[in-house]
């Protein structure tokens, strides 16, 4: 059983390989790729099954691709729901130069995607018994009605479970007016969401002060890459501080943070120690090669040696 539900409105097969070397014009000789499901709520999906807990992820599902691309989840048990679009679900390559150790993300558009299928989504989520959290996680497909968190946060509140969104530009404005119990920026997503180019992160407080009581958003953990997290509440601001470890790839650290807030929430723990277990699995999933997410051994070591502190009337 599980309380927790993501919704992932452009998904994606990540298809990894190497080369030794990126050199245009030639034939490129390239390992025996591996496929993997991603897109945001599709990982944070996968990332909590890693930790010992469960989502269903519900998303849209395309052609022959989007077919192997349930296929692929299923293969690692994680419960899903595909909602039927017309357009073939994307496929994004990653490409390993072994010469240099540079990692080459090539990311492909998501098709246009129709009001229907958007609404067809909506009832999924809608027909699930005991939901605890929603999380809306990742980029939005063109074609999807400005109004679809309109359409969930109604949801959330019928069912009293808790929506969470991890996602940017538009996309996380009309999220917050559309009422969040927490949202997960990183720097840059932060600043584009009040207007800002570029913020440094002793605004941070502030503006999160700011959206919290402007906004229907309880909750804002801003994401620092290597320097972690700050945590706002409206009555708290924590900064949570991974130690210095050895980064393999940073593809993914976003979502399994995500995944480890959530999880250790839906195990009752407190949005502090949920923040700081969301710190130490984007830490370990950076500590992995590629599009590998965390391990639960590495994040119950990181756990225990994160710093926390408090942050009070900064600038
Ligand atoms: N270089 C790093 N070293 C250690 N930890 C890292 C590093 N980069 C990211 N992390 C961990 O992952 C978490 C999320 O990272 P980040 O702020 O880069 O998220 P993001 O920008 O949303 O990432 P994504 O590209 O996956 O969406 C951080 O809070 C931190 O715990
Ligand atoms: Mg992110």
């Amino acid at each position: 059983m599980t309380n927790i539900v993501t919704i992932t409105f452009n998904p994606a097969i990540d298809k990894s390989t190497t080369i030794p070397l990126l050199i245009p014009e030639k034939k490129l000789h390239c390992s025996t790729p591996t496929y993997e499901p991603g897109g945001g709520g599709i990982n944070v999906a996968r990332a909590i099954k890693k930790l010992g807990g469960n989502a269903i992820a519900i998303y849209l599902e395309g052609g022959y691709s989007g077919k192997f691309f349930t296929d692929l989840l299923t293969n690692e048990k994680i419960t899903n729901i595909p909602i039927h679009t017309i357009g073939l679900t994307r496929e994004n390559l990653v490409v390993k130069e072994l010469s240099t150790n540079k990692q080459f993300r090539f990311g492909m558009p998501g098709h246009q995607v129709s009001e229907k299928e958007c609404i067809n989504c909506v009832s999924a989520l809608m027909k699930i018994h005991d939901v605890k959290y929603i999380v809306i996680s990742g980029s939005l497909s063109p074609g999807i009605p400005k109004d679809i968190f309109i359409k969930i946060a109604a949801i959330a509140h019928l069912k009293n479970a808790k929506l969470i969104v991890d996602t940017s530009g538009d996309a996380l404005k009309f999220a917050i007016e559309a009422g969040t119990y927490l949202i997960k920026p990183n720097l840059k997503e932060l600043a584009s969401l009040v207007g800002k180019d570029i913020i440094s992160p002793n605004q941070v407080e502030k503006i999160s002060q700011e959206i919290i009581s402007k906004y229907h958003c309880e909750i804002v953990i801003t994401s620092l890459g290597a320097a972690g997290a700050m945590l706002t509440t409206k009555d708290i601001t924590l900064r949570i501080t991974p130690p210095k470890v050895n980064v393999q790839s940073t593809v993914g650290a976003g979502d399994s943070m995500l995944a480890g807030i959530i999880h250790s929430l839906s195990n009752g723990k407190t949005i502090t120690e949920s923040t700081r277990y969301g710190v130490a699995c984007g830490t370990a999933a950076t500590m992995n090669q590629g599009t590998e997410l965390c391990h639960l051994n590495d994040v119950e070591h990181l756990y225990d040696i994160i710093a926390l502190e408090n942050v009070t009337n900064q600038p």
